[in-house]
């Protein structure tokens, strides 16, 4: 591997994951509210996870593992890292342990709600994973702004 591979596909896999968020809660989430009742809504959102989701595990090992190749190689490691990138790499962190939590509560319970048709449990479900989502993705956001400004600040 070497810099331009590593650089390109770590952005190449940010804007999907990012970019699958924005997708999700700017257009799909209002769409889907106006639209559908709950069981549609909540079975269609179940069915989006599924699809989704695989990208951003995928999205996780690509954007983490590029970036680690970077910071231990051609940067030279965390103590010669600049600022940016030590705040790019707590805020992946994070971002990586939001989805964790997502993925292992609210959307298991989501799933097994849309299952056994208990769509009260199934919007609860849906708005906890709203929340987060809507956290990761302003932290997502933030992040991309940090990586590709920060160079020229700190
Ligand atoms: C373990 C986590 C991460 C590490 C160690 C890491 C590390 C790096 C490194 C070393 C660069 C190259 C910077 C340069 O060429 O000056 C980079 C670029 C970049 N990273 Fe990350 N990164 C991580 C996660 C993320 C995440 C989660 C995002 C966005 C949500 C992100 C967005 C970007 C962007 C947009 C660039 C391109 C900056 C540019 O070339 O202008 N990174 N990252």
């Amino acid at each position: 591997m070497n810099m331009s591979i590593a650089l390109s596909l770590h952005v190449l896999f940010v804007v999907i994951w990012v970019g699958g968020m924005f997708f999700a809660y700017v257009a799909l989430r209002p769409a889907a509210a106006m639209n559908l009742d709950p069981p549609q809504r909540l079975s269609l959102w179940s069915a989006v996870f599924t699809r989704f989701f695989p990208w951003v595990w995928l999205s996780i090992v690509v954007v983490l593992g590029t970036g680690y190749w970077m910071l231990f190689g051609p940067f030279g490691g965390f103590a010669n890292a600049p600022v940016f990138i030590h705040i790019m790499h707590t805020l992946a962190l994070i971002m990586t342990l939001i989805f964790f939590h997502v993925f292992f509560a609210p959307y298991k319970r989501l799933r097994q709600a849309v299952e056994s048709k208990d769509w009260l449990k199934g919007a609860k479900a849906l708005g906890q994973m709203r929340i987060l989502i809507a956290a990761n993705l302003t932290i997502g956001l933030i992040t991309v702004l940090i990586a590709t400004a920060g160079k020229f600040f700190i």
